[in-house]
C-alpha cells in the first residue's frame, strides 16, 4: 500500500463487504474501482461508462463522509433510479479522493 492509497469498504449485492485499496493518484471514480476489483458482474455495474446516464452503479454511501455534491445530471439520473435511498449516489460520480479513507458503501441492487 503506497502512500497515495487508501481503504474502501464496499459491500456487494449479496451482502459480502470487501475491504479494498484504491489509489488517489489515478483518476478513478469508485465505479471504476468496483470493476477493477471484480466485485460484480462486469456488466451490470457502469453500462454507460461512467456518463451519468444509466444509474447501474447507484450505490449507498453509508459512512459520515464529505463528498462532492451530486451534479445536474447526477440528481437527474437518480430521479428515475430504482431502489433510490437518500443515501444515494451514482458512483460514476465520486472521484476517488485521499478525504474518502475509510468509506463504506453498498452496491445496490441490479434493476
Ligand atoms: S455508470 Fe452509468 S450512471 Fe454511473
Amino acid at each position: 500500500m503506497s502512500e497515495n492509497d487508501i481503504n474502501i469498504f464496499i459491500t456487494d449485492r449479496k451482502g459480502t463487504i470487501h475491504d479494498v485499496i484504491a489509489p488517489t493518484d489515478m483518476s478513478i471514480n469508485l465505479m471504476e474501482l468496483i470493476k477493477i476489483h471484480e466485485i460484480e458482474n462486469e456488466a451490470s455495474i457502469g453500462v454507460c461508462g461512467g456518463m451519468a446516464m444509466c444509474a447501474s452503479c447507484q450505490c449507498y454511501i453509508e459512512s459520515e463522509h464529505d463528498l462532492i455534491p451530486k451534479s445536474d445530471d447526477e440528481e437527474a439520473m437518480l430521479s428515475e433510479a430504482f431502489y433510490l435511498e437518500k443515501n444515494s449516489r451514482l458512483s460514476c460520480q465520486i472521484p476517488i479522493s485521499t478525504n474518502l479513507d475509510n468509506l463504506r458503501i453498498k452496491i445496490a441492487p441490479e434493476s
